[in-house]
């Protein structure tokens, strides 16, 4: 790690959460993050639904929002970034202050409420990235006040088609009231509905990019079977377990634990682990799995594989760490697999 780096990430630190962030994605959208070859290691390049990627470690979405800086989250090391969640119309999200660091337990609090610049400058973003490769998908949200939420998935499926590697219809965040209703199961056959029809219609005869559904860990662990049927049915191609929960595990030390919001980090771990499983029960092989929640080392995302993730996603720990993170991890996970024998991510997924 640079002087230079180190440098950086303390002054970081010392602000604000949410304005910290900001910096760190201009700094990263101007080229001054971490660099490293997301493909260094041969054993870890795996296939998600027909994607082609370097490595399972991917950046989960609420980093990068306005897609202002995937390439640079790819040049740190990340096999594939998800941007947003992105919403049709602009909004503000919530009151400020709504990030805060809990450094005692490793965590994050949000209550940002899909705070985003809306559809079109998004898709300008990626319009102006076209032909860069590497793996960037769209997390897709619904406005606050929208009358048709269905609709806005729609929305932002259509205006974004052919630009996004891949979809995430995003129902399981806390912090816009009444979205993880959508995960019930007539709301949910509505929207997935829809939602196919118009994917099917935008496809006509070629091929649809994938699409993931995110789903929250404070679902009733017994729903996982109607969810991967549903999922399956309409043509759902992985699930993301999971966005933040609105628990507060016992063991937070932070005087912040109360403040509103989804707790994120490695206070998560457990819940998301145990809610993989779930979901990997149910599966039983027929959808892939993307593990998402208290990732901070090698160790954590090799459990999420070897628990039946085909590929995984963080974000909390580079709050704390920094975007190097994803080069280092990649390096233990690369030994961890060698250690046990495996030739590829794909023979250690759901190896327990
Ligand atoms: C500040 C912040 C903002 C987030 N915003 C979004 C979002 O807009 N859409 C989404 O699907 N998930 C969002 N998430 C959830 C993450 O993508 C991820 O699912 C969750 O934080 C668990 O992973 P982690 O423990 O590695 O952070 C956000 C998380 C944080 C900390």
């Amino acid at each position: 790690m640079s002087l230079f780096y180190r440098a950086g990430m303390k002054f970081a630190r010392s602000l604000p959460a949410e304005r910290a962030h900001k910096l760190g994605i201009a700094a990263a959208a101007r080229g001054l993050g971490p660099k490293h070859d997301a493909a260094k290691h041969d054993i870890l390049k795996t296939k998600l639904c027909g994607l082609d990627l370097p490595n399972p470690v991917g950046l989960a979405a609420g980093f990068d929002k306005d897609a202002q800086a995937p390439d640079a989250m790819l040049r740190a090391g990340f096999g594939f970034v998800e941007c947003g969640t992105v919403t049709p119309r602009p909004q503000e999200g919530n009151p400020k202050p709504r990030l805060f660091r809990l450094p005692e337990d490793r965590a994050v609090i949000n209550r940002m409420g899909f705070n985003n610049g809306g559809l079109e400058a998004f898709a300008d973003r990626f319009t102006a990235r076209r032909g860069k490769g590497g793996i960037v998908g769209a997390n897709l949200g619904a406005n606050k006040d929208s009358v048709d939420r269905a609709q806005d998935y729609i929305d932002g499926l259509t205006r974004l088609w052919g630009l996004a590697d891949y979809f995430t219809i995003n129902i399981s965040s806390p912090n816009t009231p009444g979205l993880r209703d959508l995960q019930g199961e007539t709301a949910m056959e509505d929207l997935l509905g829809r939602f196919q029809e118009a994917r099917q219609s935008l496809a006509g005869d070629q091929k649809s990019a994938p699409v993931f559904l995110k789903v929250s860990p404070d679902l009733d662990p017994t729903a996982a079977d109607r969810i991967v049927a549903q999922a399956r049915m309409y043509g759902i191609s992985a699930i993301i377990i999971s966005n933040t929960t609105i628990s507060r595990p016992d063991s937070l030390k932070s005087l912040l634990r109360d403040e509103p919001g989804g707790l994120s980090g490695a206070p998560l771990k457990d819940r998301a682990d145990f809610m993989l499983k779930e979901f990997a029960a149910a599966s039983a092989g027929r959808i892939p799995l993307i593990g998402v929640g208290g990732i901070s080392n090698g160790a954590d995302a090799y459990a999420k594989i070897r628990a039946g993730a085909s590929a995984v996603q963080l974000y909390s720990a580079l709050v704390f760490e920094g975007p190097g993170l994803a080069a280092q991890i990649n390096d233990d996970l690369a030994a961890r697999l060698k250690a046990d024998g495996f030739k590829s991510v794909a023979e250690a997924v759901g190896a327990v």
